[in-house]
């Protein structure tokens, strides 16, 4: 997703927002600009099409130096990815870096094409720089007119002048290169951060695009205009009042090479089992899981829960539809899961004493901090939020949250998030389920189960070789499906998505029961069929619909408990897992899924870490 960084400072930044904009490309991009005021206060602009490293390489062989400037990776949403549509975009001496979607921009372009602004770009962003042009010109037309001097409207008040005609949702960064002095930032729905030393500020769009040496930190709130010098931040709240918000200490940042590993993606994937061992560490004693980070009013929250709605977007939505099959079996209580996109514009009724989990690996998805705010007028008992990034605005505005302690995250196909949060999730469950009438042998089941389980992925990523022996099989194909059962169905889903943006391949998931209402129809040899087979009550149930496949031609490859007896069909190959608990399986299943959906994509030749199209953090809805 968009990304922005810009500074103001009494050194060079250039080597800053390159810095920046190098440690903002896992969140996924297509294009990639920069903007400085040069020591003559001319405004230069590079932009290129494709990798920040093309971008870097124009910067320098320009020599391009200066004290204020902007920079910026876009993921297009308006207009197709080309050099006039990256950002920054200039209205002469404004240029403006935009992350988010103004949504009345037609309007707005048409009202300023009638005032004789041309548009260069297609996109949405372009309005901001022009409307902040127009505002300057307006007080310089007005004084004129009163026979008064003529002192330039400031970019703060032309911006704060803008904002009331801008709809949708932003985090935008303006500079003036008739001042230099200043950069002005506001944030309406899309994050930015601000950090300082003490002889310059940046703002970014997330913490870690700021330099290493800004070690304090203010998060912008909802609405915020800052306004920084090299020296000076002043804020103003959404009401346009002064406001101070409070520094925190900038979380350290991990050191994110992709060591042995060929990417990020393969490095996270191997990574489950220490990042699973950190989800659990302090919250599972030897026989006892421990919430009582959550708080008293949490824990009241989950005494009264009669109701668990998840809201979750992708991947995470996934492991929702996972854990709603615990909360229904295991604690015992209903649970709804919803995708956050539809629930915000769905105008859901809300049950009874309903607990609201947000899930989410980033914390700053558009759409599920869109359907936080929306329930907090909508009497759920409480919200909790699930969340891999502490600093995060999901997190900050929920009632209460636990982390997952996954680490970073840089390949945008979400790997050990996934796994994590169904391990979190699980602890969720077993501790309300204990509020419910669980018993204590039933907890140390989970308990006992949950030790072992960074021993069995480990295991379980062993089967490398094998799924790379069955990737080979399967890269010549040009569709697929992914077919599980009861709780393994939403693991199926997990596997079809991670297949299509990693490969680029239509894949379907199904629950193996509803073939025979419609999917059967597709099934021939060019239809491979992914079969997830563990050991459990729907086995026999399974076999049924394995049968039913063969029968009607169907190429499957079954990732099958050891223990099972898989009757011999010439269309039939099957990878033995490891027998395993059944509360653990959906977890495990994971892996190989993953597994193959790597390998496919590398033999295809994708860019496995920043799929096509795609982008690591969706702040826009
Ligand atoms: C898929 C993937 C996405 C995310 C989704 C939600 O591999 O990563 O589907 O799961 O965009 O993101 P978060 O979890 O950050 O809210």
């Amino acid at each position: 997703m968009c990304g922005i960084i810009a500074a103001v400072a009494q050194r060079d930044v250039v080597g800053w927002l390159l810095a920046g904009l190098a440690r903002l490309e896992y969140r996924g991009y297509d294009s990639a600009g920069l903007a400085i005021v040069d020591s003559q206060g001319k405004l230069q602009r590079i932009r290129r099409v494709g990798k920040v490293q093309t971008l870097t390489a124009a910067v320098q062989q320009a020599g391009l130096q200066g004290h204020c400037g902007m920079a910026h990776t876009r993921w297009a949403t308006h207009g197709p990815l080309t050099e006039v549509n990256a950002h920054p975009h200039l209205s002469q001496s404004i240029a403006v870096v935009h992350n988010g979607i103004i949504e009345n921009h037609q309007i707005l372009r048409g009202q300023l094409q009638q005032r004789g602004y041309r548009f260069t770009s297609a996109t949405d962003s372009e309005v901001i720089a022009h409307l902040v042009h127009w505002e300057q010109q307006q007080h310089l037309a007005q004084q004129a007119e009163g026979g008064g001097s003529t002192a330039p409207l400031k970019l703060r008040t032309a911006v704060q002048r803008v904002i009331p005609q801008l709809q949708g949702s932003y985090g935008i960064v303006v500079l003036d290169s008739q001042d230099p002095t200043c950069l002005v930032a506001v944030r309406c729905g899309s994050p930015l951060v601000i950090g300082c030393s003490e002889t310059a500020h940046c703002i970014a769009s997330d913490q870690f695009a700021l330099p290493a040496v800004m070690r304090q930190v203010i998060f912008l709130q909802e609405g915020d205009l800052a306004e920084i010098t090299d020296q000076q931040l002043t804020l103003w709240d959404h009401r346009g009042q002064p406001v101070v918000r409070p520094w925190v200490e900038a979380a350290v940042e991990e050191h994110l090479s992709k060591g042995a590993y060929q990417h990020y993606m393969q490095k996270e994937l191997y990574e489950q089992p220490s990042a699973i061992r950190r989800t659990l560490a302090g919250r599972l004693t030897a026989d006892r899981i421990d919430l009582s980070e959550l708080g008293e009013r949490a824990e009241h929250c989950l005494q009264q829960a009669q109701h668990v709605q998840i809201v979750a977007c992708g991947t995470a939505y996934h492991a929702g539809l996972v854990a709603r099959y615990w909360f229904e079996a295991v604690a015992k209580i209903p649970c709804d899961v919803e995708i956050a996109s539809e629930f915000r514009y769905r105008q859901p009724m809300v049950r009874q004493n309903s607990l609201l989990i947000v899930l989410s690996q980033s914390g700053e998805t558009a759409d599920t901090l869109a359907a936080l705010r929306l329930s907090q007028s909508m009497g759920y008992l409480g919200s909790l939020a699930l969340c891999n990034n502490a600093g995060s605005t999901l997190v900050r505005e929920s009632d209460f949250s636990l982390i997952t302690h996954a680490g970073r995250e840089i390949g945008v196909a979400s790997t050990k998030a996934f796994t994590t949060q169904l391990v979190l999730l699980l602890l969720l469950v077993a501790r309300l389920g204990r509020l419910r009438g669980m018993t204590l042998q039933q907890e140390q089941a989970v308990v006992v189960a949950l030790h072992t389980l960074p021993e069995r992925m480990e295991q379980l990523l062993q089967l490398d070789k094998a799924v790379e022996a069955l990737a080979t099989q399967l890269v010549p194909d040009r569709h697929m499906m992914f077919v599980g059962r009861g709780v393994h169905y939403p693991v199926a889903m997990e596997g079809a998505l991670k297949l299509k943006e990693l490969a680029y391949l239509p894949a379907e998931a199904y629950a193996a029961g509803e073939l025979k209402h419609g999917p059967l129809a597709l099934i021939d040899a060019q239809m491979p069929v992914i079969v997830l087979a563990p050991c459990d009550e729907l086995s026999e149930k399974l076999q049924s619909n394995i049968e039913e496949l063969c029968a009607r031609g169907g190429r499957l490859y079954l990732l099958a408990d050891e223990r099972l007896a898989i009757m011999e069909h010439p269309a039939l190959t099957w990878i033995a897992l490891p027998a395993m608990e059944p509360l653990m399986s959906p977890i495990l299943y994971t892996v190989p899924l993953q597994l193959l959906a790597y390998y496919i994509a590398l033999m295809k030749g994708a860019d496995i870490d920043q799929p096509r199209h795609l982008a690591k953090s969706v702040t826009v809805e």
